[in-house]
Protein backbone atom coordinates (compact mmCIF):
# COMPACT_ATOMS: atom_id res chain seq x y z
CA UNK A 1 0.00 0.00 0.00
CA UNK A 2 1.01 3.19 -0.71
CA UNK A 3 -0.39 6.68 0.88
CA UNK A 4 -1.41 10.34 -0.64
CA UNK A 5 -2.13 13.61 1.57
CA UNK A 6 -4.55 16.05 -0.56
CA UNK A 7 -3.38 19.52 0.20
CA UNK A 8 -3.88 21.66 -2.81
CA UNK A 9 -7.27 23.62 -3.03
CA UNK A 10 -7.97 27.21 -2.41
CA UNK A 11 -8.59 27.01 1.39
CA UNK A 12 -11.12 30.01 1.21
CA UNK A 13 -13.33 28.99 3.84
CA UNK A 14 -10.74 30.30 6.58
CA UNK A 15 -10.92 33.67 4.83
CA UNK A 16 -8.00 36.08 5.66
CA UNK A 17 -5.72 32.72 6.97
CA UNK A 18 -5.38 32.11 3.58
CA UNK A 19 -3.84 34.79 1.76
CA UNK A 20 -0.43 34.43 1.74
CA UNK A 21 -0.22 30.96 2.85
CA UNK A 22 -1.90 27.73 1.90
CA UNK A 23 -4.16 25.60 4.84
CA UNK A 24 -2.24 22.82 5.45
CA UNK A 25 0.67 24.59 6.67
CA UNK A 26 -1.71 26.54 9.16
CA UNK A 27 -0.84 25.67 13.04
CA UNK A 28 -3.20 23.27 14.80
CA UNK A 29 -1.77 23.41 18.37
CA UNK A 30 1.70 22.50 18.39
CA UNK A 31 1.77 21.52 14.45
CA UNK A 32 1.52 22.58 11.04
CA UNK A 33 -1.62 21.12 10.11
CA UNK A 34 -0.13 18.52 7.11
CA UNK A 35 2.35 16.95 9.91
CA UNK A 36 -1.63 15.33 11.03
CA UNK A 37 -2.36 13.69 7.74
CA UNK A 38 0.90 12.61 7.24
CA UNK A 39 1.57 11.05 10.92
CA UNK A 40 -1.88 9.06 10.10
CA UNK A 41 0.05 7.61 7.01
CA UNK A 42 3.09 6.70 8.77
CA UNK A 43 1.46 5.69 11.72
CA UNK A 44 -0.92 2.83 9.25
CA UNK A 45 2.81 1.51 8.48
CA UNK A 46 2.97 3.17 4.98
CA UNK A 47 6.04 4.45 3.80
CA UNK A 48 5.93 5.58 0.42
CA UNK A 49 4.11 8.45 0.41
CA UNK A 50 3.12 11.08 -2.38
CA UNK A 51 2.12 15.15 -1.24
CA UNK A 52 -0.08 16.83 -3.98
CA UNK A 53 -0.19 20.04 -3.20
CA UNK A 54 -0.68 23.59 -5.22
CA UNK A 55 -0.73 27.18 -5.08
CA UNK A 56 1.97 29.56 -4.48
CA UNK A 57 3.74 28.32 -1.35
CA UNK A 58 3.77 24.84 -2.79
CA UNK A 59 7.86 25.01 -2.37
CA UNK A 60 7.45 25.61 1.59
CA UNK A 61 6.35 21.67 1.91
CA UNK A 62 9.58 21.06 0.67
CA UNK A 63 10.99 23.28 3.50
CA UNK A 64 8.76 21.77 5.93
CA UNK A 65 8.94 18.28 5.32
CA UNK A 66 11.77 17.96 4.02
CA UNK A 67 12.29 13.82 3.27
CA UNK A 68 10.03 13.23 5.93
CA UNK A 69 12.96 12.41 8.50
CA UNK A 70 11.09 13.63 11.93
CA UNK A 71 8.50 10.94 10.11
CA UNK A 72 10.65 8.33 9.95
CA UNK A 73 10.47 7.81 6.29
CA UNK A 74 13.58 7.91 4.01
CA UNK A 75 11.87 9.97 1.54
CA UNK A 76 8.98 11.63 0.63
CA UNK A 77 7.37 12.14 -2.95
CA UNK A 78 5.82 15.40 -3.87
CA UNK A 79 3.25 16.65 -6.68
CA UNK A 80 1.89 19.64 -8.03
CA UNK A 81 -2.04 20.79 -8.77
CA UNK A 82 -2.36 24.05 -10.99
CA UNK A 83 -5.68 25.32 -10.25
CA UNK A 84 -8.32 24.11 -7.90
CA UNK A 85 -10.37 21.30 -9.73
CA UNK A 86 -11.23 19.19 -6.78
CA UNK A 87 -10.24 16.39 -4.60
CA UNK A 88 -10.56 14.14 -7.34
CA UNK A 89 -8.46 16.06 -9.83
CA UNK A 90 -5.72 16.15 -7.23
CA UNK A 91 -6.07 12.17 -6.60
CA UNK A 92 -5.55 11.99 -10.30
CA UNK A 93 -2.08 13.68 -10.59
CA UNK A 94 -0.83 10.19 -8.65
CA UNK A 95 -1.57 7.62 -11.14
CA UNK A 96 2.19 7.14 -12.04
CA UNK A 97 3.16 7.15 -8.47
CA UNK A 98 0.88 4.73 -7.13
CA UNK A 99 2.08 2.46 -10.60
CA UNK A 100 -0.64 0.13 -10.17
CA UNK A 101 -0.79 -0.52 -6.38
CA UNK A 102 -3.62 0.05 -3.75
CA UNK A 103 -3.65 4.04 -2.06
CA UNK A 104 -4.57 5.44 1.35
CA UNK A 105 -5.44 8.98 0.77
CA UNK A 106 -5.69 11.47 3.16
CA UNK A 107 -7.11 14.55 3.11
CA UNK A 108 -4.75 17.56 3.71
CA UNK A 109 -7.21 18.74 6.44
CA UNK A 110 -8.20 15.90 8.21
CA UNK A 111 -7.46 14.72 11.72
CA UNK A 112 -8.14 11.61 13.44
CA UNK A 113 -7.58 10.26 17.55
CA UNK A 114 -6.69 7.41 16.76
CA UNK A 115 -4.35 4.84 13.98
CA UNK A 116 -6.27 3.48 11.17
CA UNK A 117 -3.81 0.67 10.85
CA UNK A 118 -6.27 -2.09 11.48
CA UNK A 119 -8.45 -0.89 8.97
CA UNK A 120 -5.70 -0.45 6.42
CA UNK A 121 -4.93 -3.95 6.82
CA UNK A 122 -8.33 -5.28 6.69
CA UNK A 123 -8.14 -3.28 3.00
CA UNK A 124 -4.95 -4.90 2.09
CA UNK A 125 -5.80 -7.85 2.77
CA UNK A 126 -9.31 -8.24 0.78
CA UNK A 127 -6.51 -6.36 -1.85
CA UNK A 128 -9.92 -5.06 -4.69
CA UNK A 129 -12.26 -2.22 -4.63
CA UNK A 130 -12.45 0.75 -1.94
CA UNK A 131 -13.21 1.01 1.88
CA UNK A 132 -14.48 4.55 3.27
CA UNK A 133 -14.40 5.37 6.89
CA UNK A 134 -17.55 6.44 8.55
CA UNK A 135 -18.13 9.22 11.18
CA UNK A 136 -21.66 9.58 12.83
CA UNK A 137 -22.08 13.83 13.08
CA UNK A 138 -24.82 16.26 14.61
CA UNK A 139 -24.42 18.37 10.90
CA UNK A 140 -23.72 15.96 8.31
CA UNK A 141 -24.85 18.85 5.68
CA UNK A 142 -21.27 19.78 5.99
CA UNK A 143 -20.36 16.34 4.19
CA UNK A 144 -20.67 13.76 1.90
CA UNK A 145 -23.81 11.43 3.45
CA UNK A 146 -23.81 8.19 3.25
CA UNK A 147 -27.04 5.77 2.75
CA UNK A 148 -27.26 3.02 4.21
CA UNK A 149 -29.67 -0.26 3.99
CA UNK A 150 -28.61 -2.97 6.10
CA UNK A 151 -25.18 -2.87 6.55
CA UNK A 152 -24.37 -1.96 2.95
CA UNK A 153 -23.87 1.26 1.86
CA UNK A 154 -25.97 2.15 -1.72
CA UNK A 155 -25.33 5.95 -2.34
CA UNK A 156 -23.19 9.00 -1.22
CA UNK A 157 -24.74 12.57 -1.12
CA UNK A 158 -22.04 15.40 -1.50
CA UNK A 159 -23.15 18.31 0.63
CA UNK A 160 -26.88 17.55 0.65
CA UNK A 161 -29.86 20.00 2.17
CA UNK A 162 -31.67 16.88 3.52
CA UNK A 163 -29.27 14.03 4.70
CA UNK A 164 -30.47 10.26 4.24
CA UNK A 165 -28.14 9.76 7.51
CA UNK A 166 -26.02 11.03 9.90
CA UNK A 167 -22.80 9.14 8.94
CA UNK A 168 -20.61 10.89 6.86
CA UNK A 169 -17.49 9.74 4.91
CA UNK A 170 -14.08 10.91 6.80
CA UNK A 171 -11.40 12.16 4.23
CA UNK A 172 -9.87 8.72 4.53
CA UNK A 173 -9.64 6.92 1.52
CA UNK A 174 -8.79 3.75 0.28
CA UNK A 175 -8.70 2.59 -3.59
CA UNK A 176 -7.37 0.27 -5.61
CA UNK A 177 -6.04 1.01 -9.23
CA UNK A 178 -9.57 0.99 -10.87
CA UNK A 179 -9.41 4.87 -9.06
CA UNK A 180 -7.63 6.57 -12.13
CA UNK A 181 -9.62 4.81 -14.72
CA UNK A 182 -13.27 6.76 -12.86
CA UNK A 183 -11.58 9.73 -12.44
CA UNK A 184 -11.14 9.74 -16.49
CA UNK A 185 -14.41 9.37 -16.39
CA UNK A 186 -15.77 12.66 -14.62
CA UNK A 187 -17.49 15.74 -15.33
CA UNK A 188 -16.80 18.82 -13.16
CA UNK A 189 -19.59 19.38 -10.64
CA UNK A 190 -22.11 22.36 -10.17
CA UNK A 191 -19.21 23.87 -8.12
CA UNK A 192 -17.05 23.12 -10.96
CA UNK A 193 -14.98 20.49 -9.18
CA UNK A 194 -14.32 16.83 -9.83
CA UNK A 195 -15.48 15.05 -6.93
CA UNK A 196 -14.42 12.81 -4.82
CA UNK A 197 -18.23 11.23 -3.60
CA UNK A 198 -18.51 10.83 -7.50
CA UNK A 199 -15.40 8.27 -7.44
CA UNK A 200 -16.99 6.55 -4.59
CA UNK A 201 -20.95 6.43 -5.65
CA UNK A 202 -18.65 4.82 -9.38
CA UNK A 203 -17.41 1.74 -7.18
CA UNK A 204 -20.60 1.49 -4.92
CA UNK A 205 -22.36 0.79 -8.52
CA UNK A 206 -19.73 -2.09 -9.26
CA UNK A 207 -20.28 -3.41 -6.06
CA UNK A 208 -16.79 -2.72 -4.99
CA UNK A 209 -17.21 -0.62 -1.80
CA UNK A 210 -17.61 -1.50 1.52
CA UNK A 211 -17.05 0.89 4.94
CA UNK A 212 -16.14 0.68 8.62
CA UNK A 213 -17.00 3.26 11.17
CA UNK A 214 -13.85 5.18 12.16
CA UNK A 215 -13.00 4.52 15.87
CA UNK A 216 -11.78 7.89 18.12
CA UNK A 217 -12.76 11.37 17.31
CA UNK A 218 -12.61 13.07 13.74
CA UNK A 219 -12.32 16.80 12.89
CA UNK A 220 -11.59 18.69 9.58
CA UNK A 221 -9.68 21.96 10.10
CA UNK A 222 -10.90 24.29 7.20
CA UNK A 223 -13.43 26.47 9.11
CA UNK A 224 -12.10 29.00 11.91
CA UNK A 225 -14.76 26.52 14.42
CA UNK A 226 -13.38 23.54 12.94
CA UNK A 227 -9.87 24.98 13.00
CA UNK A 228 -10.16 25.68 16.49
CA UNK A 229 -11.84 22.63 17.72
CA UNK A 230 -8.59 20.47 15.74
CA UNK A 231 -6.47 22.18 18.22
CA UNK A 232 -8.33 21.92 21.72
CA UNK A 233 -8.27 18.28 20.34
CA UNK A 234 -4.58 17.71 19.92
CA UNK A 235 -3.94 19.95 22.82
CA UNK A 236 -6.16 17.65 25.01
CA UNK A 237 -4.45 14.67 23.56
CA UNK A 238 -1.40 16.02 24.54
CA UNK A 239 -2.07 16.92 27.79
CA UNK A 240 -3.07 12.88 28.56
CA UNK A 241 0.31 12.17 27.39
CA UNK A 242 -0.84 10.31 24.12
CA UNK A 243 1.47 12.22 21.27
CA UNK A 244 4.16 11.33 19.22
CA UNK A 245 5.95 14.54 19.28
CA UNK A 246 8.39 15.07 21.56
CA UNK A 247 8.38 18.80 21.52
CA UNK A 248 4.80 18.65 22.84
CA UNK A 249 5.81 16.73 26.08
CA UNK A 250 8.13 19.86 27.05
CA UNK A 251 5.62 22.23 26.43
CA UNK A 252 2.57 20.95 28.22
CA UNK A 253 3.65 21.19 31.98
CA UNK A 254 3.62 25.20 31.11
CA UNK A 255 0.24 25.64 29.86
CA UNK A 256 -0.91 23.25 32.70
O1 LIG B 1 -13.65 16.29 5.38
C1 LIG B 1 -14.41 15.30 4.74
C2 LIG B 1 -15.14 15.85 3.53
O2 LIG B 1 -14.14 16.37 2.61
C3 LIG B 1 -16.01 14.78 2.85
O3 LIG B 1 -17.09 14.39 3.68
C4 LIG B 1 -16.57 15.29 1.52
O4 LIG B 1 -17.26 14.27 0.86
C5 LIG B 1 -15.43 15.80 0.62
O5 LIG B 1 -15.93 16.36 -0.58
C6 LIG B 1 -14.61 16.87 1.36
O6 LIG B 1 -15.43 18.00 1.55
P1 LIG B 1 -14.92 19.51 1.65
O7 LIG B 1 -15.82 20.40 0.86
O8 LIG B 1 -14.78 19.84 3.09
O9 LIG B 1 -13.50 19.48 0.96
P2 LIG B 1 -12.49 20.70 0.75
O10 LIG B 1 -12.83 21.44 -0.52
O11 LIG B 1 -12.40 21.51 2.00
O12 LIG B 1 -11.12 19.94 0.52
C7 LIG B 1 -10.61 19.06 1.51
C8 LIG B 1 -9.15 18.81 1.23
O13 LIG B 1 -8.97 18.26 -0.08
C9 LIG B 1 -8.28 20.05 1.28
O14 LIG B 1 -7.85 20.27 2.61
C10 LIG B 1 -7.16 19.73 0.31
C11 LIG B 1 -7.77 18.75 -0.68
N1 LIG B 1 -8.08 19.39 -2.00
C12 LIG B 1 -9.27 20.02 -2.19
C13 LIG B 1 -9.55 20.62 -3.43
C14 LIG B 1 -10.88 21.32 -3.68
C15 LIG B 1 -7.10 19.35 -2.99
O15 LIG B 1 -6.00 18.79 -2.80
N2 LIG B 1 -7.38 19.95 -4.21
C16 LIG B 1 -8.57 20.58 -4.48
O16 LIG B 1 -8.76 21.10 -5.62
Amino acid sequence: MKGVVLAGGPGKRLGTLTRITNKHLLPVYDRPMIHYPLQTLVDAGISQILIVTGGSNAGDFLRLLGNGEEFGLKHLNYTYQRGEGGIAEALGLAEHFAGGEPLVVVLGDNLVEKSIRPSVERFAASGRGAKLLLKEVEDPQRFGVAELVGDRIVGIEEKPARPKSHFVVTGIYMFDHQVFEIIKTLKPSARGELEISDVNNAYIRRGLMTYEILDGWWTDAGLPETLYRAAALVRERALRGETLTPYTLHLTPVLR
